[in-house]
């Protein structure tokens, strides 16, 4: 008696259900791969902490903010990524802080009005006092700070 062969659709059914199921591995495997180093990489990647110069203490007037463009560079992949940060530095005594000049509503760039002694948005009509503070207008929050320490005389902002 001889032994009874599959018929060829149900091999060639099998061979197919294994290839389907190799296929969905290989794209379990690659979304996991792409997924986890997106969620984990950052947290191995740490941004090096700078202090650049922003001005020297004993030139600042106390509460008045000063403008100050900061030119930070940072590596990106084989080149480099250049961005402009405007900070204000308030000194207050001894002390100086620096406020970035972002609006925290939309993120418009604020500017210094010296008239009404006022950081102004032009975007909605934002105002922030000197210190940072809202005075007026749709901004949720006060403006940020951002550290600084004092060298020798000079005011030094982390970026
Ligand atoms: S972005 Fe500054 S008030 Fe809207």
């Amino acid at each position: 008696m001889q032994a009874r062969q599959p018929a060829p659709s149900a091999n060639r059914r099998g061979f197919l259900v294994r290839l389907i199921q190799t296929v969905h591995v290989g794209i379990g495997a690659t979304l996991a791969f792409v997924v986890g180093g997106a969620v984990v990489a950052p947290s191995f990647t740490r941004r090096a902490v700078r202090w650049l110069p922003a001005g020297r203490l004993p030139q600042l007037q106390d509460g008045v903010p000063v403008p100050v463009t900061l030119r930070v560079a940072r590596p990106d992949g084989a080149s480099e990524v250049v961005e402009r940060r405007l900070v204000y530095l308030v000194k207050s005594g001894d002390g100086v802080r620096a406020l970035d000049s972002t609006c925290t509503h939309l993120g418009c760039r604020t500017k210094y009005n010296t008239e009404t002694r006022q950081i102004e948005c032009p975007c909605h009509g934002g105002v922030y006092d000197t210190q940072g503070n809202v005075v007026s207008g749709p901004p949720p929050s006060p403006l940020q700070s951002v550290p600084t320490r004092i060298e020798d005389g000079q005011v030094l902002v982390q970026v």
